[in-house]
């Protein structure tokens, strides 16, 4: 499979050269395989929206380069060429509407790409049913009109609008209500079914560990961690500092294999856990 990340010796200093000078990442060296969804996890202030204002474009690197969906971060005019490729939903992206109708503030991304108005119509309409708003009955409402957890959503229509090969999705499900988050969920695992690259930062493991193929843990600006949650899971030290909880399912999962079941311990989803259990259970009747 080909990388559609790769980034190599990335840093990126805020303020360079001033005394508030703060080197906000650090020597980041990571790859990405397209269709993977990558977990970004780290504490308050350890980079994870830099990183994703840098692969969108919005920041350039201070030192070190990366390529992303086969654009070059030495590219002039980055910011031009990345937008139409990586889609990046803000962290709060309900602060950023300002667009006086909804139909036109899912638009600006379309337009912006120069389709004609009856695709962009189908791009506003397509997102808007994604993130579960009927497209007649919304589309002419002012955004001022919805609650922040509903103009969450139309931000991140107006992001999907825009078919972008990479979507980055900043702390998405923060303060949403379920029917919310099962929204941002059901976004990400369609894009994965359809082999779309996606990478969702997050403080919650638990909410997001089925969807993800990667994680990567940022600390002060530098990756300590990067694999797959078999991984982590085996790295009791970064678990326990960073105090990343895994789903009680997996905890089953794991407390059976130390008491010495045979048992996969590289399943991630409830279903499989279920299917993984019922089986034990068929194949050891005397339980
Ligand atoms: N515009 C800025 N000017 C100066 N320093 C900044 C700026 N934006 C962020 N920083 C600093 O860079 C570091 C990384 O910030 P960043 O926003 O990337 O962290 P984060 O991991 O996204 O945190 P959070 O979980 O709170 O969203 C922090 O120390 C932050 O104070
Ligand atoms: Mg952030």
């Amino acid at each position: 499979m080909s990388n559609i990340i790769e980034i190599q010796d990335l840093n990126y200093t805020y303020l360079n050269g001033s005394p508030y000078e703060h080197q906000a990442l650090k020597n980041i060296t990571l790859s990405l395989n397209r269709g993977d969804c990558l977990g970004i996890f780290g504490s308050n202030g350890s980079g994870k929206s830099t990183l994703a204002k840098i692969l969108n474009g919005l920041l350039r690197p201070t030192a070190g380069k990366f390529v992303i969906c086969g654009i070059d971060s030495t590219t002039k005019h980055l910011n031009d060429h990345l937008w139409r490729k990586v889609g990046y939903v803000f962290q709060y992206p309900e602060k950023q509407i300002f667009k006086s109708n909804v139909y036109d503030e899912i638009a600006y991304g379309p337009r912006n790409l120069g389709l004609s108005e009856s695709d962009v119509k189908s791009r506003v309409n397509d997102a808007l049913e994604k993130v579960g708003f009927i497209p007649d009955l919304t589309e002419h409402l002012s955004p001022v009109n919805f609650s922040g957890g509903m103009r969450r959503r139309i931000a991140i229509a107006g992001i999907l609008a825009i078919n972008p090969e990479v979507l980055i999705m900043d702390e998405p499900m923060a303060s949403l209500d379920p029917i919310g988050r099962k929204m941002v969920y059901d976004i990400i695992k369609n894009r994965q079914e359809n082999k779309n690259t996606t990478i969702i930062i997050s403080h919650d493991l638990k909410e997001i560990i089925d969807l993800i193929d990667r994680i990567v843990i940022l600390d002060h600006g530098t990756v300590i961690f990067e694999g797959i949650i078999n991984d982590l899971q085996a790295n009791a030290k970064i678990l326990t500092k960073y105090k990343f909880e895994l789903p009680d399912y997996m905890q089953v999962i794991y407390a059976l294999a130390i008491k010495g079941v045979k048992i996969n311990t590289s399943i991630k989803s409830m279903a499989e856990v279920v299917s993984e259990i019922s089986q034990i259970l068929r194949n050891n009747p005397c339980w």
